[in-house]
């Protein structure tokens, strides 16, 4: 075990609201990439005249992004199966991130580096000595918010923090749903709903894009599991994706106008993503008229002419270069000039659109560290979800003694690994099994040093707090045992590359945890994970919070979480299966364990498939269509008050409008997400939209949501249009997807919508 503050380093990387939410910004051209609606004609004009000065050569230098840092300046030896592509030097100009374009300096055009990603400016493994960045919650976490202000001020942190480091692309925006459970990236991700991940992510990304930062919406499309990310092909119906996986997508572009798109590593439907003429072509651009430019995800580009011809504009690091044969392939008239110029227009245009010409991002600017660190707690609270409270939580002001039980709850919260690793200001602790290469040693879990021991013991002054490292169920349990109360810390680590086999907790945490409340009935269990876990000890213990990871101030949060200075308002953005035969695949579609390994690096599959027999049925609609139980449904998450529902009216016609009463029936403040979900005649019901309200004890408070008319229609894959069928639409207001509080029906009048633009 290594405590590693500070390493020099490089390019891992290559390897209340108590409004409704707005309503989707549906009316929003998606043409513009630009958060300056408006100037449409201007930034085209300016674009045209900067590509049409620029040489052939010039162009084309724009279309291939190459790493930004390298792999020599990690201070450690490279293993073999590092290839010699990715043993080079830091090109002139970069700065140590994922990708960089040179300037064109005749024409005033900067550099382009590309950093990702979606949780901070991320730094995985040191890239750049010396420079950290705010950790903010993973996007699961901010997911369970339900506050689309909270996702554009997480995305406000990284733009700025990105601006302050002379970073003008951020590789932010993952989106793609949490279809399968054990992928080891859904932390990365925003759950299973694609209105509620669209919404959020589109409102990251343009918290982002005001900070002149280009943002890239990610993995395009259907990248849901890391396990033969770079082989697999997905296979489901036009209808099933547009209304799921690629739905999130068109409401987070519409949203966020993110400037670029990256195009995922899996095939889809026969082809791969970065040469799918459906994906790119068909959807992207031609239904959605997206305009921004399209990047290949690093190595995901496969071949010259049908990527170009699909709508690939940039290659990137990792990638073959296939773009190099662009010259000959212009002479031998299989590429036209005008493709080439197109290209390069789309990246030219999007950087302007954005503002990052008129405002140069530079290394060395002003970060507000303190205010970033006070937000990101803010965010971690509000993200975390009260899943089980036997009157356990708050913490008794008379406790005592607290055993506080679990690995590394001494030193801080886990992180997930990968290329959207954040190092936070004061570093990261690493747990490195004994006899690991040094370069993968960068690569172990860690723990953001935010620890939950010393936060309790701050926030609990009066009380005395005991630790115990839990790798021992039975000393556990002797700690536990003397204690008043018993808290668990139980802990998943996720990092890309590497999925789970299964729901369970590692480390033999599950029979701990039975032991510990075997001998302690006030026994309480924060989850420490990125994704869901099955729980056998569940009606063992008192409470349960799913913290999620929760970033650089997780510990405090946990801490005024768990002691009251803060209620819990987190609601789950995807479900918690019960056992994983519940699931559409009860094992995990081509999951190898000998293959799990960061990033997958030096790992090869053979080719496999995934149906997604669920279709558009992802999480909980997959659960509401096999009348399956979940442990935990999508949606829910109880708080330190309750509430109760009344009043219900509605509107139907050319839409759903639905108005109920919400009390808060308890003795505190508290926050309760009304969410709205409606089945189309003949389907599964769907999340529509939601209400946050913060109401204090006794108040009551009339809410009014009205449905996403998104949501109202279904793809009608032969006419090739979304359509709203005329008929009865099933609804109900309640707390969670499981949980209708209040039903109805409604008539909805019929109405198709091309979306096309
Ligand atoms: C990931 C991308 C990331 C890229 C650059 C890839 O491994 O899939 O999400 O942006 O690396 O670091």
């Amino acid at each position: 075990m290594t405590l590693i503050r500070r390493i020099p380093m490089t390019a891992l990387a290559i390897i209340v609201a108590a409004a409704a939410f707005p309503a989707a910004a549906k009316d929003r051209p998606i043409t513009a990439t630009n958060t300056r609606a408006g100037n449409e004609a201007a930034i085209d004009a300016r674009a045209a005249a900067l590509v049409d000065r620029m040489t052939l050569d010039e162009q084309l230098s724009l279309l291939k992004s190459r790493s930004g840092a390298s792999l020599l300046d990690l201070g450690v030896p490279l293993p073999p199966f590092i290839p010699e592509a990715m043993r080079t030097e830091k090109p002139k100009g970069a700065i140590g991130t994922a990708g960089f374009v040179p300037a064109i300096e005749r024409l005033g055009f900067p550099a382009l580096q590309l950093a990702d990603a979606s949780l901070g400016v991320a730094d995985i493994g040191y890239l750049r000595p010396g420079d950290h960045a705010t950790a903010l919650p993973s996007t699961l976490s901010l997911a369970a918010t339900f506050d689309p202000a909270m996702a554009h001020a997480a995305g406000d942190i990284i733009g700025a923090e990105a601006f302050a480091k002379g970073i003008n692309v951020q590789l932010a925006g993952g989106v793609n749903l949490a279809r399968e459970p054990r992928n080891g990236r859904n932390f990365e991700y925003l759950g299973e709903d694609p209105l509620l991940a669209g919404t959020l992510v589109g409102e990251q990304i343009a918290g982002i894009q005001a900070h002149h930062v280009a943002s890239t919406i990610k993995h395009f499309a259907a990248n849901s599991q890391e396990s033969g990310r770079f082989v697999y092909d997905v296979r489901a119906s036009d209808a099933a994706l547009r209304e799921s996986d690629l739905l999130a997508f068109e409401i987070g572009i519409r949203r966020g106008r993110p400037a670029s798109v990256m195009c995922a590593y899996n095939r889809v439907r026969g082809s791969y993503a970065c040469e799918s003429d459906y994906l790119l072509k068909q959807v992207l651009r031609g239904d959605w008229g997206y305009r921004g430019w399209v990047m290949s995800d690093w190595g995901a580009t496969m071949s010259l002419k049908p990527s170009i011809d699909a709508g690939l504009d940039q290659q990137s690091p990792q990638d073959k270069d296939y773009f190099a044969g662009i010259p000959a392939a212009i002479d031998k008239g299989e590429i036209s000039r005008a493709q080439v110029r197109e290209m390069a227009l789309r990246i030219v245009r999007s950087m302007i659109a954005v503002g990052a010409l008129d405002h140069v991002a530079r290394p060395g600017g002003a970060i507000d560290q303190a205010a970033h660190a006070a937000r990101a707690q803010a965010m971690a609270e509000a993200g975390m979800v009260l899943l089980k409270n036997d009157g356990l939580l708050p913490l008794a002001a008379g406790a005592r003694t607290i055993a506080v039980i679990g690995r590394h709850a001494d030193k801080g919260v886990p992180a997930g690994g990968g290329s959207s690793q954040v190092i936070p200001y004061g570093g990261v602790y690493r747990d490195v099994p004994e006899g690991t290469h040094p370069l993968l040693a960068l690569m172990a879990p860690s723990y953001d040093l935010s620890s939950p021991l010393k936060a309790l013991q701050a926030a609990l002054p009066g009380a005395r707090i005991v630790f115990d490292d839990g790798s021992d169920a039975a000393r556990a349990a002797a700690v536990a045992k003397e204690a008043d109360i018993a808290l668990v810390f139980a802990v998943k680590p996720e990092m890309e590359g590497v999925d789970s086999a299964d729901l369970s907790l590692p480390y033999g945490q599950d029979a701990m945890i039975a032991a510990v409340a075997a001998a302690n009935p006030c026994t309480g269990v924060v989850l420490e994970t990125g994704n869901p876990v099955v729980m056998p000890w569940l009606d063992k213990v008192g409470a349960v919070l799913e913290a999620w990871f929760p970033g650089q101030r997780g510990g405090e949060a946990i801490a005024a979480i768990l002691s009251g200075a803060s209620s819990p308002s987190g609601r789950l953005p995807l479900t918690f299966p019960a056992a994983t035969d519940q699931l559409p695949h009860p094992q995990e579609v081509g999951y190898d364990p000998a293959k799990q390994r960061p990033l997958g690096i030096g790992v090869k599959y053979d080719p496999f498939t995934i149906d997604y027999k669920e279709g558009s049925d992802i999480g909980y609609r997959w659960f509401e269509k096999t009348d399956a139980k979940p442990l935990f449904p999508f949606g829910y998450g109880l708080t330190y008050t309750s509430f109760a529902y009344a009043g219900l009216k509605q509107a139907g016609g050319a839409g759903l409008t639905v108005t109920a009463r919400i009390t808060n029936t308890g003795r505190r403040e508290g926050v309760e997400v009304a969410q709205l979900y409606v089945a189309p005649p003949g389907r599964t019901h769907r999340l529509a939209g939601w209400a946050r309200v913060s109401l204090k004890p006794g108040e009551t408070r009339e809410v009014t949501i009205a449905a996403d008319p998104w949501l109202l229609l279904s793809y009608d894959e032969k006419a090739g249009q979304w359509a709203r069928l005329a008929g009865e639409y099933r609804f109900f207001v309640g707390k969670s997807a499981g949980e209708p509080e209040l039903r109805g029906t409604a008539r909805l009048d019929a109405a198709t919508e091309s979306r096309r633009r």
